[in-house]
């Protein structure tokens, strides 16, 4: 096998375009001059597509995780209360954040591998009027679970209140539209849909929102919006941004606007539809159900008798096929398998063959080439 040739099939960070790698060891320039105004103005005008807005989108030198404290941090107040859907691994995260800073969380929560209840929101809502920000994660990574976030912000709306959602895993890969669906804050970051490595986190900003942060309270300083937005306003960022990166985003950018949001978003629901048409045949179970499903990674059950941890690093070894584990209570239970960003459904086709390969080779009755059959009629179709 090739040192560095692996089939990276996890659910970021995701592999990386060629052109877009060599975008980010381009020369350094001054991030206070004429060039990198240029730069960020393009980035940004490019993720404003992207994110479906003419909203504020500010960029923040940090990963996913610190653009959701950025939402919290700049949106709350310490004892405020603050509801959060939480479907899994991040949704909880984005509680502990609150909970760090003081806030006092309700939390609307569901089984893991289903989605959260829109009515169950409503109802926390109702009990709770004095709650004004909603969390919700559009795609909770940890189960393979897309949730209707349409469905949720009109609940939050309904309340007066405002919804914040966690896009990191979904941005550029599955639909979601910030203005026509009215989502006041949106989180993502560089390392999944965007086809850029890891370092950088995009929130996207409302009117209604601004007006909140103004009054919030909670402490802040490198993630301080309201500054950062100052600094946006002659497209500079108030610290030294990660330059590289933003190089290779004007790149990745253009990758996804030349492709054209509709086929991009199609592209992944039919990997996501051929993969568990695979998974299926091969008789392995599927966390989530097929009305909740992620378009970008889908999280496996294995076989009776087959530690997930362990059939990954064969696959590993053996193929050089990545996949993921499972995160926190479903931690050695279930595999996942990632289909965002520069992916393709021949690269599905790899991961399905060595996954049949590897249960033959563990013993397991399966048919080779039952579970790539049955991927390539989805893609037929
Ligand atoms: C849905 C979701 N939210 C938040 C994060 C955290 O992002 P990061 O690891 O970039 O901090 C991830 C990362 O996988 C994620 O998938």
């Amino acid at each position: 096998m090739f040192r560095d040739k692996q089939h990276l099939r996890i659910p970021g960070p995701t592999p990386v375009p060629p052109e877009v790698l060599s975008a980010s060891a381009r020369p350094m320039i001054n991030h206070r001059g004429d060039e990198f105004r240029k730069l960020l103005e393009g980035v940004t005008r490019g993720l404003q597509g992207v994110f479906q807005t003419g909203n504020d989108v500010i960029v923040l030198t940090t990963s996913g995780t610190g653009g959701l404290e950025a939402a919290v941090s700049n949106l709350l107040s310490p004892g405020e209360k603050a509801l959060v859907a939480s479907c899994g691994a991040f949704g909880d995260r984005v509680a502990d954040i609150a909970r760090a800073y003081g806030v006092d969380v309700v939390k609307s929560e569901v089984e893991w591998g289903r989605a959260n209840d829109p009515e169950d929101v409503g109802r926390l809502l109702d009990q709770n009027p004095d709650i004004k920000v909603v969390f919700v994660t559009h795609n909770e990574t940890s189960t393979g679970v897309e949730n209707d976030v349409r469905a949720l912000a009109s609940v939050a709306r309904a309340h007066d209140a405002l919804i914040v959602v966690d896009a990191v895993s979904s941005l550029g890969s599955a639909n979601l539209e910030t203005d026509a669906w009215g989502l006041d804050v949106v989180v993502t970051a560089s390392q999944k849909g965007l086809m850029t490595p890891p370092g950088l986190a995009f929130v996207s900003v409302s009117e209604r929102a601004w007006k909140k942060i103004e009054s919030a309270k909670c402490p802040r300083f490198y993630f301080d919006l309201a500054k950062a937005r100052t600094f946006a306003q002659r497209w500079e960022n108030p610290f030294t941004p990660a330059v590289s990166l933003l190089q290779a985003l004007r790149d990745a950018l253009s990758i996804i606007e030349a492709e054209g949001l509709p086929s991009v978003f199609a592209r992944h629901a039919r990997m996501a539809l051929a993969v568990r048409a695979g998974i299926k045949a091969l008789g392995l179970g599927l966390l989530a159900g097929d009305a909740c499903a992620s378009k970008t990674v889908t999280a496996v059950t294995p076989p009776a008798g087959v530690d997930a941890d362990e059939f990954r690093k064969f696959l590993k070894s053996n193929y050089g096929v990545i996949l993921a584990g499972g995160q926190g209570r479903l931690k050695g239970k279930i595999f996942r398998i990632a289909h965002m960003g520069y992916t393709d459904e021949l690269d599905m086709v790899a991961a399905l063959a060595a996954l049949e390969m590897g249960l033959v080779k563990k013993g397991h009755p399966v048919k080779l080439g039952s579970g790539v059959a049955a991927l390539e009629e989805v893609l037929a179709k």
